[in-house]
């Protein structure tokens, strides 16, 4: 249970509360590096800030407040330049440090007193790494992009995946901590689904919740494993501070506002050695839908969606005092607490967790992965084939987290695995 005010610090996002001052200082991904090369301007809300995503002729990118300081337009309608976005309005251009670079008029008019001189446009760093366009919207000096190391792999069909999640932040992010929500919402509520009415999946006998560098660790045996399982030795990543990795995917949660959540997806797949070498020229992204057009209700048929009826069901800021924690939300109690700290440390003027900056250390990041080798090493065909690996091991037949992978991706997906279509 926690107080209205200590939910508030840990949830409110905004610009100036302290939840949104310490997340701010990690890099964001925020849209696919193809989404800017279908369409060279996106809209982005991103802490409760309105702001405006675009790639310019040269291949730059930048990060800008999304109205115009002449007379707010809307510059996500606006033109790219050689360098910078131009207002689509009367032409005033910036570049992506937010330096007003030309007023047309103005400069003709009265080119003296250079007035473009005294605008500036609130301007963020962007930078492009696996596929993924990353804000960073702290303090200078900024850390760097993290590399992690499913980054680094090679012979892989990566795919990005978005849906707009209308809730908090946190309430996601708590599920990145929370291994028994499997064995119920996804194992046994998923069967009843797709009418199954036979027995429960195997329990959770035991639980264990750990920090390491880069977040939190859990760890866990049910009834058909033991303590020799990677489920136990390995355990899963919930990732610090607002993400969950799993050994081949990552799924952040970036805040839009207070109520709404950007779920970012990056799904790894290794190909299978008979299909390599394998080069992906451009990794895919889509966006997922997430209420059932015909009912109105939430799409409950795919892994990640199951989740987001969880989150959204907890109200838009879940409201803290009325819950009852128990044995189980350990690892939930233990990330609250760290968040605290790193509020506090934050405030006191000091580093907060899991800040990378040694060039070093960013060649690449290893991380706790279950099953590593298989997906460095890939398996065969007939390894492939004969099941014995464990579901998100061998690549699947069909995309099982989200709803709506359109049909290009697929047929992409099917060609790299060397399934047939
Ligand atoms: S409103 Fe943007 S140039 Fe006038
Ligand atoms: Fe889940």
């Amino acid at each position: 249970m926690l107080s209205e005010e200590r939910n508030r610090r840990l949830t409110e996002v905004g610009p100036g509360t302290p939840m949104g001052s310490l997340l701010r200082r990690y890099w964001q991904p925020i849209a696919a590096v193809a989404e800017l090369d279908d369409a060279p301007t996106k809209p982005v809300r991103l802490f409760g800030e309105d702001l405006v995503l675009y790639k310019d002729l040269s291949g730059g990118y930048g990060l800008l407040e999304r109205h115009c300081p002449h007379r707010s337009a809307d510059l996500s309608y606006g033109i790219v330049e050689e360098c910078g976005l131009r207002c689509n309005y009367h032409g005033w251009m910036f570049d992506a440090t937010g330096a007003c670079r030309e007023q047309p008029f103005e400069d003709t008019d009265a080119p003296e007193i250079r007035f473009r001189d005294q605008i500036r446009i609130r301007a963020y760093r962007v930078e492009a790494k696996a596929g993924l366009l990353w804000a960073y919207l702290g303090p200078e000096p900024a850390p760097l992009v993290p590399n992690w190391e499913p980054f680094t792999w090679g012979n892989g069909f990566v795919q990005i995946v978005f849906a707009t999640v209308p809730c908090n932040w946190l309430q996601c992010q708590e599920n990145s901590i929370d291994p028994v929500h499997f064995e119920w919402m996804h194992d046994n509520w998923g069967r009843r689904l797709n009418g199954h009415n036979g027995p429960y999946a195997p329990r959770h006998l035991k639980l264990a919740f750990d920090e390491f560098e880069y977040g939190l660790v859990y760890r866990r045996v049910r009834e058909d494993s033991d303590e020799t399982s990677q489920l136990w030795t390995v355990g899963r990543v919930c990732l610090w501070p607002n993400a969950l990795f799993t050994g081949n995917h990552f799924e952040w949660r970036v805040p839009i506002d207070d109520t709404n959540t950007l779920s970012v997806g990056w799904f790894f797949t290794r190909v299978p050695k008979d299909r390599e070498p394998y080069v992906q020229n451009s990794i895919p992204y889509w966006y997922s839908p997430i209420i059932d057009e015909k009912t109105g209700r939430w799409i409950t048929s795919h892994i990640m969606n199951q989740d987001f009826i969880g989150w959204v069901g907890q109200g838009a800021v879940t409201d803290r005092q009325r819950e009852h924690l128990g044995r189980s939300d350990r690892g939930i109690i233990m990330m609250r607490q760290r968040f605290f700290r790193d509020l506090d440390t934050v405030a006191a003027g000091g580093e907060p967790k899991a800040i990378v900056r040694d060039p070093d250390v960013n060649r690449c990041i290893e991380l706790p992965i279950i099953g590593r080798r298989h997906f460095v090493e890939g398996l065969t065909r007939e390894e492939i084939e004969s099941g014995r690996e464990s579901p998100g091991i061998a690549p699947r037949r069909t995309f099982p987290f989200l709803v709506g992978q359109p049909e290009p991706v697929r047929r992409a997906y099917d060609e790299a695995m060397g399934f047939a279509t």
